[in-house]
């Protein structure tokens, strides 16, 4: 089986990964030398990837920050039923408090908003000292609810199924390096 047999198109070419993280990674590394730990002596940036998709992202958007930093992961899950859709619950905690940190969340994409809601509401109420989003794609067609994106590398208007660069569908296609749609026919489980 190749996996490209079932795309249907690139969406986000590796080259512009590449320059987008880059971009992202000044940006931030300016924005926190200058509000928190390297300037004022306190403790350093904590980036928090979301697994399982956001772990190629945070790999290389941490390579590109020029500030010290540590990084955890946090695991989410639906649990939801037909009284409660969309339910989500920690099925994998931070290793350690995060308490007065200042804590970057790292997603690789915001679809419905549920999952990054979700996560900031969780990490505010540990009473962090400040709380940003980096979304690398921010893909508004299902949006269900409003989150707030501190920082975001394409924001994407159709809704074509994604995956490549830690997206998945039915777990595979993470490895790809580029993020493509899929065709339609792959959804349905023939391709
Ligand atoms: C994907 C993605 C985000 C989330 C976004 O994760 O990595 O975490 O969905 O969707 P939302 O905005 O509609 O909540 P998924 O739950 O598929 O798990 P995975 O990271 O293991 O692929």
């Amino acid at each position: 089986m190749r996996l490209n047999q079932s795309l249907k198109r690139v969406l986000i070419q590796e080259e512009q990964l590449r320059r987008k993280i880059g971009e992202l990674g000044a940006e931030i590394s300016g924005d926190y030398r200058e509000m928190s730990g390297e300037v004022a002596g306190g403790r350093p940036l904590l980036t928090v990837g979301v697994l399982r998709g956001g772990v190629i992202f945070l790999a290389d958007l941490i390579r590109a920050i020029e500030i010290p930093l540590g990084y955890d992961f946090i695991t989410v899950s639906s649990y939801g039923n037909a009284t409660s859709p969309g339910e989500l619950r920690l099925l994998k905690d931070l290793v350690d408090p995060v308490e007065g940190r200042d804590v970057l969340i790292v997603e690789d994409i915001v679809d419905t908003g549920r999952t990054v809601r979700f996560i900031q509401q969780t990490l505010h109420n540990r009473r962090v000292r400040s709380l940003k989003t980096c979304a690398l794609i921010d893909k508004r067609a299902r949006r269900e609810v409003e989150v707030e994106l501190d920082y975001v590398g394409f924001r994407l208007e159709e809704d074509e199924f994604l995956v490549g660069y830690g997206l998945d569908y039915a777990g595979l296609y993470r490895n790809l390096p580029y993020v493509a749609s899929l065709k339609p026919a792959a959804l349905e489980g023939d391709a």
